[in-house]
């Protein structure tokens, strides 16, 4: 029989590499809990609707998405990324604002799997909802950036754009279509195709042949309102008076079409241009209302978890923790006294394991190396009747020959001498 493997374009995450995406998860949560933003667990799938708001014309909603009818004969999909579905909440249980919600999970995109590009991938992300204060979005990528930092990465450049409000960026689509189509014939097939569709998205274009007419293409903050100007320097005397770096990038355009005023991404130089974004995000002041919910203009980002991982092992940092225990139980009696002895030592806050299925005392000592155990204990029947156990340290610089007997109602107190 073929065994099965995982579907194209996902990746299974096993031990020791999943205790860093554990690791992960807890320190995002953490920090950013401490900056008032609470845990947002949404639905993996919702109504297509909800991500139609997307951007009809965007490659995320035409070709990507993982949607089906349901045997309710409902249209359903997988989420392609979480902002829709916790405006699609905001909308539904109408939270005081400002509402700042993180979330954590996986995304589904039917992309061309490759380094770095998943089908199956997992974001964790912030939104900012209600309010239209620039202090929101600086706060959002000071708060990202420090994340990255906490995690040992130096190598990347936060680009900074703004497309201005909902009229500036349709003005600027029009500035951008105009310019592109009178350059058409110099411009690639694929982009071409692109222009017809979704003329922002030409910016983004990385072919050779297009370069030279995207560098010189108009820029959006030459097109804002005085009111989106005003606020885009406050975002970035903001940024200013944090201290975190960042760049303007006039021609950053994002791939989803929600987005107004303020965007922004997190560009890694230790990966290669197609995978090097941490993470990215901005403001969709609309969002809300497209929505039928109430005005309410809202910030946010989302950051690839894989992406994360792997610029950290560009840069050599944020390794996986030694997946080790305390304590390692050998019992060469049957495994009731290394039952016993786990679960003592776990109630007293010590983390222990033992072998199963009665091996020998040279497989059980092999497992208990593997185990990265700082103490091994040894019951045989011999302790076992005199009511010891066998204490022999594995690390922590202590002679590692040397072994002792201690008694076994004192020995999660001996154990510590040693941990
Ligand atoms: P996005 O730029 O589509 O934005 O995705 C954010 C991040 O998810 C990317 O920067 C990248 O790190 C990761 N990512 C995206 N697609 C893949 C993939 N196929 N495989 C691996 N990683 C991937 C959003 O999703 C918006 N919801 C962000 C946002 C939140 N905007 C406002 N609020």
């Amino acid at each position: 029989m073929t065994a099965f493997r995982a579907p194209i374009g996902t990746k299974d995450v096993l031990p020791p590499d999943s205790a860093r995406w554990a690791m992960l998860a807890a320190r995002f949560y953490e920090q950013f809990h401490a900056a008032g933003y609470g845990l947002v667990i949404t639905p993996i799938f919702e109504e297509l609707g909800v991500f139609l708001r997307i951007g009809e014309a965007t490659d995320v909603v035409t070709k990507e998405m993982y949607d089906f009818d349901d045997k309710g004969g409902r249209r359903i999909a997988l989420r392609p990324e979480s902002t829709a579905s916790v405006v699609r909440a905001f909308v539904e249980h109408r939270p005081t604002t400002p509402w700042k919600a993180i979330y954590l999970g996986p995304q589904f995109r039917y992309e061309a799997p490759q380094a770095g590009r998943f089908r199956q991938f997992h974001q964790v992300g912030a939104e900012v909802l209600g309010t239209l204060d620039p202090d929101a979005d600086v706060e959002v990528m000071a708060l990202l950036d420090r994340f990255y930092r906490s995690l040992g990465l130096q190598r990347y450049r936060l680009l900074v754009n703004s497309l201005g409000d909902r009229a500036d960026r349709a003005r600027y689509v029009d500035v951008v279509r105009a310019y592109f189509q009178s350059h058409a014939a110099e411009l690639s097939e694929q982009s071409r195709v692109t222009l017809a569709r979704n003329p922002l998205r030409v910016l983004d274009s990385k072919r050779r042949e297009d370069l030279p007419i995207v560098m010189a293409a108009p820029r959006s903050v030459d097109y804002l309102s005085d009111e989106a100007g005003a606020h885009f320097e406050r975002v970035q005397s903001g940024l200013r008076a944090l201290d975190v770096p960042f760049e303007l990038a006039p021609r950053l355009v994002r791939g989803l079409d929600y987005y107004t005023r303020t965007t922004f991404e997190f560009a890694s130089d230790a990966l290669g241009s197609a995978q090097n974004a941490l993470g990215g995000g901005g403001r969709y002041d609309g969002l809300s209302e497209e929505m039928g919910g109430p005005a309410a203009p809202a910030i946010g980002f989302a950051a690839g978890v894989e992406r994360i991982l792997l610029a950290c092992d560009a840069e050599g940092v944020f390794p996986a923790p030694a997946a080790a225990v305390d304590v390692f139980v050998v019992d060469t009696t049957g495994g009731a006294e290394a039952m016993a002895l786990t679960f003592e030592l776990r109630s007293a806050g010590v983390s222990a394991d033992r072998a199963f299925d009665g091996r020998s005392m040279k497989s059980q000592m092999k497992a208990a190396d593997r185990s990265g155990a700082a103490v091994v204990l040894i019951v045989g029947s011999q302790e076992r009747d005199a009511g010891t156990v066998t204490l022999r340290p594995l690390r922590n610089g202590f002679d590692q020959q040397s072994q002792f007997e201690v008694s076994r109602a004192d020995v999660v107190q001996h154990v510590r001498k040693y941990l």
